[in-house]
């Protein structure tokens, strides 16, 4: 009996080799006109300790290919494309180039089948239901709620351990404020909900959400299997899914608890309840989708803006007499309120942003699958680029390509005065903070306003210096997060003195 159970056993694991090694075979050969580092078998190209630092790894072969080359990541083959006009044509053309099951099975888990993580008709229509609420002028129509949430947030929040003189250091990790205060605007754009009133609930939602998003990454790259009782990565997934139940039902009785006599309300939320042709699974799967994809991006995005601010006090001063010169009556103004027309004549914090989102690519790669052999030719550079094949996008490369950027790993919001026509989602010079096409994010104006309004009250009040010695220790997660949060001090500024 024991004889029989080796045999099988032996049998089934040298199929399971025999199967790999011809599918390798296969791969290397749809592949072979392309060049990269050396791969083998089931372990790919990951035999190089340089592959747990992924980011950098990726640096360091794009430096050594070219910015076309594969990379089996285990025994799947990818095609990393750092060109940015081929990138472009690729995020352009969503039939072709299509979300694969990175995003439509594992991160579906946590994301649920929403925007971020559906294809085809599905996308489409969802887009079509959520495109109206994140539009430029919905989003206008929120700005004085979110000057009014932000202004409340620091007064309950930093103020106090700034004046808290009992302390002897005033270092605060400011990932922990600007996830609250994210997730506060969030909730308030898309449900009307005011979380602050929850303090438990608005506290595990910005441990979970971040947690989640690394776990994500670890599910994917160990293509874990849906057992959240063995797999602590999946129980992490398990408990934001459970909580996202949780806050969706909350946000939902609250909302059906209106009073009919109140004003009508119509945001996302409003959708997610009235629309017939939604299911309860997509409305919940809706509503994961969102947060998962608004929340800590964003968050994310504030909390190394402010680290690089604190990092460069030149160009944090600089800013500040920016935004004192342009602002009518100068940023100390009483009642100070930021709307969207004000935000858009703000060039030079438009030019801090996009450095930021550049020196820190919070969404750091992008992938899609191939739907047929595709052949691109763009200017000097063509490309065939083969049926079923993994593209990886890795921005975070593009993002410090010295070919791409004078002295890319320098801190210069200035670089973007001589673009042409540089913004956010224009994708000049290679640029693409929130991607490119159809599905370009969702959220970019909501996400570049409410943090706009977060740093002019902040400047307005403080000024924003180095934990000496203090560097994020950056995480692969979906989004750019970091194992020890983001330190930085705050000093109460001297008007006088600025
Ligand atoms: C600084 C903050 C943010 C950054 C850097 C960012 C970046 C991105 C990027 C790069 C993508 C494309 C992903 C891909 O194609 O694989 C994306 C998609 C998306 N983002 Fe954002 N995002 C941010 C904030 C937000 C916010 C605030 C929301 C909503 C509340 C949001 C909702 C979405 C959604 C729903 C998608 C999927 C869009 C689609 O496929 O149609 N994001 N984001």
């Amino acid at each position: 009996m024991m004889y029989i159970a080796l045999q099988l056993f032996t049998y089934l694991v040298g199929s399971f080799i025999f199967y790999w090694i011809v599918k390798w075979i296969q791969y290397r050969q749809q592949l072979k006109a392309f060049t990269g580092p050396v791969s083998f078998p089931l372990i790919g190209s990951c035999y190089n300790k340089g592959f747990l630092s992924f980011y950098k790894h990726m640096f360091q072969l794009r430096m050594r290919y070219g910015q076309i080359f594969t990379f089996f990541s285990f025994h799947k083959p990818l095609l990393v494309i750092c060109h940015p006009k081929i990138v472009k044509r690729i995020l352009s053309d969503s039939k072709t180039f299509y979300k694969g099951d990175d995003y439509t099975v594992y991160f579906a888990r946590a994301f649920g089948k929403g925007l971020v993580t559906s294809n085809g008709e599905d996308h489409r229509k969802g887009r079509s239901i959520f495109g109206k609420y994140f539009i430029r002028s919905s989003v206008s129509k929120m700005t004085e709620k979110f000057n009014q949430i932000t202004i409340h947030a620091i007064s309950t929040i930093l103020t106090p351990i700034v004046n808290d003189t009992t302390k002897s250091s005033t270092v605060i990790n400011i990932e922990e404020f600007f996830a609250v205060l994210a997730l506060r605007n969030f909730m308030y754009f898309c449900c009307h909900t005011d979380i602050s009133t929850n303090p438990k609930l608005e506290s595990r939602l910005c441990h979970t959400v971040a947690k989640a998003s690394y776990a994500m990454v670890r599910v994917l790259l160990l293509k874990e299997p849906d057992l959240p009782n063995l797999f602590p990565n999946s129980h992490q997934v398990k408990m934001f899914n459970d909580l996202m139940d949780e806050t969706f039902n909350l946000c939902v009785d609250e909302r059906q608890r209106r009073d009919q006599a109140e004003e009508p309300i119509d945001d996302a939320l409003t959708v997610l309840i009235n629309d017939d042709s939604l299911t309860a699974q997509d409305r919940i799967d809706h509503f994961k989708t969102m947060i998962s994809a608004g929340h800590d991006t964003t968050a994310f995005f504030m909390s190394y803006m402010a680290y690089l601010l604190a990092r460069n006090p030149h160009i944090q001063q600089k800013l500040y007499d920016y935004l004192d010169e342009k602002l009518e009556g100068g940023i100390q103004r009483p009642n100070l309120s930021i709307s969207a027309d004000v935000f858009a004549e703000l060039k030079y914090l438009h030019f801090v942003m996009m450095e930021t989102l550049r020196m820190y690519a919070i969404i750091p790669v992008v992938t899609r699958e191939c739907a047929e052999d595709v052949h691109i030719k763009e200017a000097e550079v063509e490309v065939t680029i083969p049926k079923n094949i993994t593209v990886l996008m890795p921005m975070i490369v593009m993002n410090k390509d010295p070919e791409l950027w004078e002295n890319p790993n320098e801190f210069n919001p200035s670089r973007f005065e001589h673009k042409q026509s540089a913004d956010f989602t224009s994708a000049k010079d290679g640029f693409f903070p929130f991607a490119y096409g159809s599905r370009t994010c969702i959220g970019n104006v909501l996400a570049q306003i409410e943090s706009a309004i977060a740093f002019i009250h902040i400047l307005r009040q403080f000024v924003i210096e180095e934990d000496k010695g203090f560097r994020p220790n950056i995480l692969a997660g979906i989004s750019l997060t970091t194992s020890n949060g983001i330190n930085i001090r705050l000093r109460k500024r001297d008007l006088f003195g600025k």
